[in-house]
């Protein structure tokens, strides 16, 4: 299941409808509510109208309904309930409640039942963090294949957010049996508090230490020569006044913090070309998501800066949307 488009495309809707709900907050409250099936379908119908009036796809109200109901997609779809009551992690009036606010409040479904479905695990979500992007699946796959043979060492997420790529690489590296730490470091406390959270939920809470501060500058203090196997980060890439053109879903209820990317969007960006040469192994790898126009200027100025192998990724839609290159010599 996925809902968000780029950060810098329009918003954001389901790609694909899971019925996955490992960890879904039906599970954690899963006798909370017992609907019953004619009102909770003639909720249901009432708010796929809504849905279309307030242009919500209605794949986003099946996802709701699948991840908190003990509903199957057939039985949704077929209104087959063989059962006496439908339970559920919320009563119907909170259905009401939260539908009411994708639709007029432009809440994303995804913090609206707290969590969402990233690479192969769950991560919660709250309006404290990011909802971690779909492509920003493939940093993952790209880093381990750019690091080879050689994934032993230490790593770093640089703006961690929920914690999607530090656990991603936490669980790619031990899959792999790496001897490898994966360190992660936020500006936001508040994410923090979540990706910590999200890498105990995962099992990988002993694999990855947590920093608070501004990009390297919690190493500074805590490991001063520590050199990193690759340095990764999906930083707020974003141009000032493009942020305040975006979707309302995105614009009025994602961190700013992790949006905002200066006035041309470059702010994070020139940093972590700037800083991370010191903090890289010989060959390290240096890998950032940016925004599809920043590809050029990206590979230019990580060449001036002496970088290796500097190249372009796209993303699935055939963007441009990650900068890779090796650490300069
Ligand atoms: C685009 S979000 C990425 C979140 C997560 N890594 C992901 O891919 O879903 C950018 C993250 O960078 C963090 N951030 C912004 N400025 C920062 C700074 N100066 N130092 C460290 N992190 C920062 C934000 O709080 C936010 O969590």
């Amino acid at each position: 299941m996925t809902i968000a488009a780029p950060i810098d495309r329009p918003i954001s809707t389901l790609s694909s409808l899971s019925n996955h709900m490992p960890y879904s907050e039906f599970e954690r409250h899963h006798d909370a509510a017992h609907l019953d099936p004619t009102d909770f379908f003639r909720w249901y119908d009432r708010a796929r109208q809504q849905g279309i009036v307030a242009e919500v796809p209605p794949l986003e109200l099946d996802w709701l309904v699948l991840q908190l109901t003990s509903l199957d997609r057939l039985a949704l779809r077929l209104r087959s309930v063989s059962i006496a009551t439908i339970p559920a992690a919320i009563s119907l009036s909170e259905f009401e409640q939260r539908w009411q606010q994708r639709c007029w409040d432009r809440v994303p479904v995804q913090y609206l039942a707290g969590f969402t479905t990233w690479r192969s695990f769950d991560l919660r979500v709250t309006p404290d963090v990011l909802i971690p992007r779909p492509e920003t699946e493939a940093i993952i796959d790209l880093a381990i294949e750019a690091a080879g043979n050689c994934l032993d060492g230490d790593w770093v997420d640089l703006g961690t957010g929920s914690g999607a790529i530090a656990i991603g690489l936490a669980r790619e590296l031990a899959a792999r049996q790496a001897i490898a730490r994966v360190h992660a470091s936020d500006l936001s406390d508040a994410a923090l508090a979540i990706a910590r959270q999200n890498a105990a939920d995962c099992g990988v809470a002993d694999r990855i230490q947590f920093y608070q501060g501004s990009w390297f500058e919690p190493f500074q203090h805590h490991h001063p020569h520590l050199t990193f196997r690759a340095v990764i980060s999906n930083p707020p890439y974003i141009p000032a006044a493009t942020v305040d053109q975006l979707a309302p879903e995105v614009r009025d209820r994602e961190p700013r913090l992790a949006l905002d990317g200066g006035e041309t969007g470059f702010d994070g960006l020139s940093v972590l070309i700037d800083q991370a040469p010191p903090w890289l192994e010989r060959d390290g790898i240096w890998l950032v998501e940016h925004e599809a126009r920043q590809g050029a200027a990206l590979r230019d100025r990580l060449s001036q800066r002496g970088y290796r192998e500097v190249r372009t990724v796209q993303d699935w839609a055939g963007l441009d949307r990650f900068a890779i290159a090796r650490a300069p010599i």
